[in-house]
């Protein structure tokens, strides 16, 4: 149902990453309703140039518009519109098929009944509905793939790129996918689909653009395309693969193309414009050169040869086919239509804060949930510090007026929330490699909803860690001795230091964008301020130099705060200088994070 207004244009689309030029300057336009394909081999910049219209890449030069609003400076009003299927899987493996769908749903702002409605009517569709309630971990790789087709249809997008959505399907699920993109678009979505499939951009396309290098080579419906190739193409298997070159060279002399070899099939290709005649000259001639054939025939062009002739491996010199190409490709409709649809402000997308950051809270405690051993390693190491101070060092350093167990219990409870912020930066950098990343940011949800989501959630681990280190502390004959309300204050510091210094592992996560690193990294910032603070041991007993570093610092005047408060002893301004550094943090560390997740999602 191609109503011919445009909805999605691209003009003169550059992007390069460092040296390599993944698009070289793309014109593009995608009306409305249409199905197009765009078709290239690997590395020719189908998925860059998707990447850019669904929001997730800056392009250096040229632009794109989605419904009239621009890809970059209107990222927010172009995110409600589409729906994207990554070429890598985005699915989260530790939710079940249905709560990925709600997940996606739920960033979309539908309420809960519509999400839940459309999540059974996807996963119904994609023959999912008795696995819907299973862990994707356990689906095979299709399952998964319709899964992932699925989530980017529950918003109802107007717009749906599908990246080589059948890549990995077994024929009988390739066509089901086919079939539901028939049926969307019926229903008026408007597709951009990649394929390295020739026989899928016939089959669903209206359109297809062909793409290699970074460049638009050729665009058009397959017969046109087909057309473009200039008649018919003369095929002749050889019954040896060594006459193949003979063959080659006998064909292309009679018949006056560029011939094509497949080694595996062991035929000659060749394009013709020449009939019955040129046939049978060429097998005059390959019998007298001893060439034996199987088969000789002429034929229409498939798909195949044009996508082989024009990206080259036979094809004319690449100058002349972007010359000769360009003709076809579409003529960018006039500047005033345009403005004319420029001329409508973006609409006000619908922002629901804190729903986005309870959807993505709950996403990570339920992955918490169904990963008990990071749970329990979380637990583990601050276990092992309490023991190894409490025993180990508990009996050399000397504590004046008080028990080396009682000093260094409350720093433990500490260091027990700092261990489980790191899991921020290995967490956060582990989602950024993946396709969920992608996809989150191609969503409508505010931008930090992600981060906050991620720290809420790790914190709740860092609470379950604390509350075990209580109890391990008790047992190990730690001592309360200040006012209920007093301890509980020292609990809550603890909890809130916790969570403001968990940002500067969001920050380490982001710069890292690795786990193994962000890892490494991560135990920098634990290890100079736990040990270079009165965490351990007394200030006074460290060298001259250290101390007014090791006094002042965050960790130190957060652990003397919290052991004045679990011991009923005056805390000075300890409190009062915590509170400060955990601000300063949380509002120095929040906004680095937000601006470096915003630099890597526009
Ligand atoms: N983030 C990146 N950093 C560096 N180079 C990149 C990046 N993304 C893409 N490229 C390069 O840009 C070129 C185009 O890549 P792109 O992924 O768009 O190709 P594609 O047509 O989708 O290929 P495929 O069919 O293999 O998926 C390739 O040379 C690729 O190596
Ligand atoms: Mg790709």
């Amino acid at each position: 149902m191609v109503t011919g207004d445009r909805l999605i244009s691209v003009e003169g689309l550059v992007k390069s990453f460092g040296a390599t030029r993944a698009l070289r300057g793309v014109d593009l336009e995608v009306r409305e309703g249409e199905v197009l394909a765009l078709l290239g081999p690997n590395g020719a910049g189908k998925t860059t140039l998707v990447r850019v219209l669904a929001t997730l890449l800056r392009p250096d030069s040229g632009g794109a518009r989605v419904a009239g609003y621009d890809v970059v400076a209107e990222a927010e009003a172009v995110r409600p519109l589409i729906g994207l299927t990554g070429q890598f899987a985005a699915v989260d493996e530790l939710l079940t098929g249905r709560e990925n769908l709600e997940l996606v749903g739920r960033f979309y702002h539908l309420d809960e009944d519509e999400r839940r409605r459309r999540a059974t009517a996807v996963l119904e569709r994609f023959d999912l509905l008795a696995a819907g309630d299973r862990l994707v971990k356990t689906y095979s790789g299709g399952m998964r793939r319709r899964l992932d087709v699925g989530a980017g249809l529950i918003g109802g997008a107007r717009v749906l790129f599908l990246d080589e959505p059948t890549t990995g399907l077994d024929p009988r699920n390739r066509s089901d996918v086919w079939d539901f993109v028939d049926e969307l678009v019926a229903g008026g979505t408007t597709v951009l689909l990649t394929t390295q499939y020739m026989e899928e951009a016939e089959r669903l396309a209206d359109r297809i653009a062909v793409i290699d290098s970074g460049s638009l080579i050729a665009a058009g419906t397959a017969t046109e395309l087909k057309l473009q190739m200039g008649g018919d193409v003369l095929e002749a298997r050889v019954a040896d693969a060594v006459d193949l070159e003979r063959c080659a060279a006998t064909v292309a002399a009679v018949a006056g193309g560029e011939p094509r070899l497949d080694r595996d099939l062991r035929t000659v290709t060749v394009p013709t414009t020449g009939s019955t005649p040129v046939l049978l000259a060429v097998g005059e001639r390959l019998q007298a050169a001893g060439v034996g054939l199987e088969d000789l025939g002429i034929r229409h062009p498939s798909l195949d040869d044009v996508f082989l002739s024009l990206t080259g491996n036979g094809g004319p010199p690449a100058t002349t086919r972007g010359n000769g190409a360009a003709g076809s490709l579409p003529v960018a409709a006039p500047r005033t239509a345009e403005q004319a649809e420029r001329a409508a402000p973006p609409p006000a997308p619908r922002r629901d804060p804190v729903g986005d950051v309870v959807g993505v809270t709950g996403r990570n405690l339920r992955r918490l949930v169904r990963t008990p051993r990071l749970l329990a390693i979380t637990a583990i190491q601050p276990a092992l510090l309490l023991v190894l101070f409490r025993y180990v060092l508990g009996g050399a350093v000397h504590i004046p007026g008080g028990s080396y167990v009682d000093y260094v219990v409350p720093a433990v409870f500490l260091e027990a929330v700092m261990i489980g912020g790191m899991a921020t930066a290995i967490g956060l950098a582990d989602d950024f490699g993946t396709g969920i990343f992608d996809r989150l940011r191609s969503l409508p949800i505010v931008r930090y909803a992600v981060l906050a989501g991620r720290t809420l959630a790790d914190l709740t681990r860092s609470v379950f860690a604390l509350a075990l280190m209580v109890g391990l502390g008790l047992l190990v004959g730690f001592g309360f001795h200040g006012s209920l309300p007093s301890i509980l204050a020292g609990l809550a510091l603890v909890i809130f230091f916790g969570y403001c210094f968990s940002w500067v592992y969001a920050t380490i996560g982001l710069l890292t964008k690795d786990p193994e690193t962000a890892q490494v990294a991560g135990i920098l910032p634990f290890f100079i301020l736990v040990f270079a603070s009165s965490a351990i041991v007394p200030v006074e007993t460290m060298p001259s130099w250290l101390q007014p570093f090791a006094e002042y610092q965050p960790v130190s005047v957060t652990i003397d705060a919290t052991r004045a408060l679990m011991q009923g002893e005056p805390t000075g301004t300890w409190v009062l200088q915590s509170l400060a550094w955990a601000v300063g943090i949380l509002a120095v560390f929040s906004t680095i994070a937000v601006q470096l997740y915003r630099r890597s999602s526009l």
